[in-house]
């Protein structure tokens, strides 16, 4: 794709942090904006900021793990806009703790929002984009999905959250090949952030009532929680920093978006594992927020 100078963008969870982000990359491409988000108040602020920036978004209220919704979505955009260009799945929420303490709602509300809400987007946007390029050889189209470095390395209490971005690694692996045997007009990208300060550490705030544990969080989970929040506040990259790695990798055509590379030798180590056949043992030295995680969980365990 070459440099973006037009066009309209829809971003899942747009309303604050990555999204967000995103969409201030887009608008000084000058795209129009379609921000889909779960919470009506920031995505309303994004909007209006966006707004005075001489930017032509619209704001949807939606829940990426409703299939009905994001066709609904698509609708939306496509009647508002015309055709999509950049598609970013990136409404993410997580959850921590030992993968045999995390309930069935917590893997329901971690999935359904991050992988379904990747496969809902693809499922709903991709024929509508594919049609955009069957119908003008000019158009140009890319769907990024976020996923994290923990789609590409595992560590302790993470395991509800390392599973449903692995799984957004391999969809869009897949998507991305699939891609490839019927156009060119249209790509796929995966966006694998290690920790950046944004809202992510409260994503309970997001969680709905239906899903919502009845038991209080154990010891286990609660560190786990404190440890991701302590990371993520001292994320050595911005929001937007990586929103323009991002938009810089989708212009070049580049697949995986790596906007922290310092962490990819963790990725490395746990391949010479894989390969080498042998036991899995994470090279904490190389990422001291994994190992405040797995001391935060050690103490825990002792208490
Ligand atoms: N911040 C990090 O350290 C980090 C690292 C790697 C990957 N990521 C990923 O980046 C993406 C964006 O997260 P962020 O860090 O900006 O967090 P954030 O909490 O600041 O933003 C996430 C947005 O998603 C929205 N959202 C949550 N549930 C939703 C739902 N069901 N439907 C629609 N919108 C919903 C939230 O309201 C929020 O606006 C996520 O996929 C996350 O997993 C973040």
């Amino acid at each position: 794709m070459k440099q973006i100078t037009d066009g309209v963008a829809v971003i899942t969870g747009g309303g604050s942090g990555l999204g967000k982000a995103l969409a201030m990359s887009a608008s000084r491409r000058a795209m129009k904006l379609v921000l889909a988000d779960i919470q009506p108040e920031a995505l309303d602020r994004t909007v209006q900021e966006l707004r005075t920036r001489g930017t032509d978004a619209i704001g949807v209220a939606v829940d990426v793990s409703d299939p009905a919704a994001v066709e609904a979505l698509a609708d939306q955009a496509e009647r508002r806009f015309g055709a999509v260009n950049l598609l970013f799945n990136n409404a993410g929420v997580t959850s921590g703790g030992p993968v045999w303490q995390s309930t069935e709602k917590d893997w329901d509300w971690v999935l359904g929002v991050n992988l379904k809400g990747v496969v809902n987007g693809v499922r709903s946007f991709t024929p509508r984009m594919l049609a955009s390029a069957a119908a003008d050889p000019a158009y140009e189209g890319c769907i990024v999905n976020t996923a994290s470095m923990a789609g590409l390395i595992t560590a302790p209490g993470m395991g509800i959250y390392s599973v449903s971005k692995h799984a957004v690694v391999a969809l869009s692996e897949c998507l991305h090949y699939d891609l490839q045997l019927v156009t060119t007009q249209l790509r796929a990208a995966v966006l694998c952030p290690s920790y950046v300060p944004t809202d992510i550490g409260q994503s309970e705030r997001n969680r709905p009532a239906h899903l919502a544990n009845s038991e209080a969080p154990t010891k286990a989970q609660l560190a786990s929680r404190a440890a991701a929040q302590q990371a993520v506040s001292q994320g050595a990259i911005s929001a937007e920093e990586v929103a323009e790695i991002t938009f810089r990798a989708v212009e070049g055509e580049r697949f995986y978006v790596f906007p922290s590379p310092e962490t990819l030798p963790v990725f490395r180590a746990r391949c010479g594992h894989v390969l080498d056949q042998t036991t899995p043992e994470l090279p904490y030295e190389l990422f001291p927020a994994l190992k405040d995680r797995r001391d935060r969980l050690l103490a825990a365990a002792r208490r």
